[in-house]
């Protein structure tokens, strides 16, 4: 897909999930959140940039870990309604709305001690030079954690993808699954620049009420957002017919528990 295209897809989609998405993933993507802060290392008074921050699920445990002594934390992302969910949980923060790839053009280069990234490398068109770009606005020895989703296969709501894709021109994320696949990440994080690679992998279960909190956590809430929104009613009630017939391996009476799996990376800039 035209990377333009793609940032666009991305930008809009992530304004329609704004508002239901801190109520849809919050839970589930804790354990995501937890190990980032776990590699990250946060010490009180640092400078983080949050890159893709999202509602700011990360940019507000980053605050309180480095505020005490004068800390610094910037978020940024593409999508200006997350942002301002962001800004309203977390107002002692800077956001500013930046593509990661063109990062240096809104935040100052070698000036932060972390740049965190939880679950936002996937739907970059070019993660690797987004990396690359991430890695520059670091300090020398400063440092990085990632979160991304692990392998098409690890995670059980995977089909929400291909049933979506086959409704609309352009497919939603192209390469979600590549970054989180073999050591795609460990190359990534290596290629721009960064030494004492570590990745983790942290097996998780996303818990659903039932049927419809399932859905609404697929539709409204994530990337597909926008094309959904699209979707006339017959349509809308067929994917998510089809999702639901996706993950019922996983459905426990009215509730479900569908595996996934996420992949941690870390490194830091030479000093
Ligand atoms: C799954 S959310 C993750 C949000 C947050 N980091 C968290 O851990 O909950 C993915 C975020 O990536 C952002 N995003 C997608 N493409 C981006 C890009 N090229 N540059 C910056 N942000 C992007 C979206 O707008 C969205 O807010």
């Amino acid at each position: 897909m035209d990377a333009r295209l793609q940032l666009r897809v991305q930008r809009y989609g992530w304004d329609r999930a704004a508002s239901h998405y801190e109520q849809a993933w919050n839970r589930a993507l804790a354990p995501a959140t937890a190990a980032v802060l776990d590699a990250a290392k946060l010490r009180p008074g640092e400078r983080v940039l949050d890159v893709a921050c999202g509602s700011g699920l990360l940019t507000r445990e980053a605050w309180q870990a480095v505020a005490p002594d004068g800390g610094e934390v910037v978020g940024t992302d593409i999508s200006e309604l997350m942002l301002t969910e962001a800004a309203e949980r977390s107002p002692e923060c800077r956001f500013v709305r930046a593509d990661a790839q063109k990062l240096d053009d809104h935040v100052p280069v070698s000036h932060f001690d972390v740049l965190l990234c939880g679950l936002g490398l996937m739907y970059m068109p070019d993660p690797e030079a987004a990396l690359v770009t991430m890695a520059r606005c670091l300090r020398p020895g400063g440092r990085v954690a990632v979160s991304v989703w692990a392998e098409r296969r690890a995670c059980g709501w995977a089909e929400i993808f291909p049933i979506v894709d086959a409704r609309v021109h352009s497919e939603v994320c192209p390469m979600f699954f590549r970054v989180g696949s073999g050591d795609t990440l460990a190359q990534a994080l290596r290629a721009a620049g960064l030494a004492d690679v570590r990745i983790t992998r942290v097996p998780t279960v996303i818990h659903y009420e039932d049927a419809d909190t399932a859905c609404d956590a697929a539709f409204l809430a994530g990337p597909v957002a926008l094309a959904y929104s699209r979707f006339d009613e017959p349509t809308r009630l067929a994917v998510r017919a089809e999702y639901l017939a996706s993950i019922e391996p996983w459905r426990q009476g009215e509730r479900f528990e569908v595996p996934g799996a996420f992949v941690i990376g870390s490194g830091h800039v030479p000093a």
